[in-house]
């Protein structure tokens, strides 16, 4: 099947795909999603089938209001209910209980629990009511790759492999939402996202951030952390401010080496002419935002190195760095 790229006019088509049990990537503010109907289970195992996705992994239900989610739960507490006022729609994913047997065990991974997330993304949100099921979303990225950010990059990823992506430009944040668990005493952030731990407690008070122990070998909350990430077929390292050792190391080099970094940094120094450079804009928040395209950008170039800027591990720089770190399995350029 050749995959069909969809516009903002033919949303129509694009839900009816869905309600026939096809796969149809669509847009969000973080990154595309691949989406199938939630409560088909045939349709669902093809979503990890197209990604060559690890069957444990649980995927999150979009969904295109609150009274959607109420169906699956025993009730809504007061701080859902809050969480949900303050930042649906919009980039923060909510796990909670749900009732016995009410999603299809391909969706949740056999737990307990459930994650659901209203994205702001108007054309996906028409796409979800018309389709009238909550719509299972992981990242539209063949698995282990840099999530996509454009229709183009799931096109690279998974033409031939699903029917449709539904086309509404390049996403806002580039960086997937937040994960937190609401399922437990002590909410916890799972995966730093947008949406801050400080944006959080502002709303519901102290909770705990479990990013911490993620990076150590202990057993990750989220079963998606547990996975190489975000990876492109060069190799990544990170770089704190030593920058002019990395151009020393490139100047010892006699192939292209890809850097990554704000437009201060690369207008500072002198490259070397076997530098490709690409910019992360002026902040964390474009840094993110071009992150995954910029990964994505040099593997199209062939390079086997990529050096790229870390920032500190404030606000959306948790986010950066979290997807980073996993991108270059942790290593530092020293
Ligand atoms: O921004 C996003 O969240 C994007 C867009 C498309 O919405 N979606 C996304 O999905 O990033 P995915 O599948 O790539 O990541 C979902 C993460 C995984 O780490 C998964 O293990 C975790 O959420 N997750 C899903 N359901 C869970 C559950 N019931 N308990 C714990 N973790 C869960
Ligand atoms: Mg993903």
């Amino acid at each position: 099947m050749e995959t069909k790229i969809l516009k903002s006019n033919q949303i129509q088509e694009a839900a009816d795909l869905i309600r026939d049990g096809k796969l149809v990537s669509f847009p969000t503010e973080t990154v595309y999603g691949l989406g199938a109907d939630a409560t088909n289970a045939t349709a669902v195992e093809k979503v990890y089938k197209a990604k060559g996705r690890p069957s444990d992994n649980p995927l999150i239900v979009h969904v295109a209001d609150v009274e959607t989610v109420e169906k699956y739960v025993d009730h809504l507490d007061e701080k859902t209910k809050k969480l949900m006022n303050s930042f649906w729609p919009g980039p923060l994913t909510i796990i909670l209980k749900i009732k016995d047997g009410v999603l299809p065990k391909v969706v949740t991974g056999g737990l307990q629990t459930a994650a659901f997330r209203n994205p702001n993304q108007p054309v996906t949100t028409k796409m979800i009511e018309k389709a009238g099921v909550p719509i299972v979303g992981p990242s539209a990225n063949t698995s282990g790759k840099p999530s996509p950010t454009t229709a183009l990059h799931v096109y690279h990823d998974l033409n031939k492999k699903i029917d449709g992506i539904l086309d509404d430009g390049q996403t806002k944040y580039g960086i997937e939402s937040t994960v937190l668990d609401m399922s437990v005493d002590e909410p916890v952030i799972l995966r730093p996202g947008a949406v801050t731990e400080k944006d959080i407690e502002k709303v519901i008070g102290k909770i705990s951030n479990s990013n911490v122990h993620l990076s150590a070998a202990d057993v990750p909350k989220a079963p998606g952390m547990k996975y190489r990430h975000y990876a492109p077929e060069a190799k990544v390292q990170i770089v704190k401010s030593n920058w002019s050792d990395v151009i020393s190391w490139i100047n010892q080099q006699n192939e292209m080496i890809g850097i990554m970094a704000t437009d201060d940094v690369i207008e500072k120094y002198d490259w070397p002419k076997n530098t490709t450079i690409f910019s992360l804009g002026k902040s964390v928040t474009s840094a993110s935002h071009f992150l995954f395209d910029g990964l994505r950008n040099f593997d199209d170039h062939k390079l086997a190195n990529i050096l790229v800027q870390s920032f500190s591990d404030e606000g959306m720089g948790a986010a950066y760095m979290n997807r980073l770190l996993k991108s270059a399995g942790n290593e530092y350029f020293s």
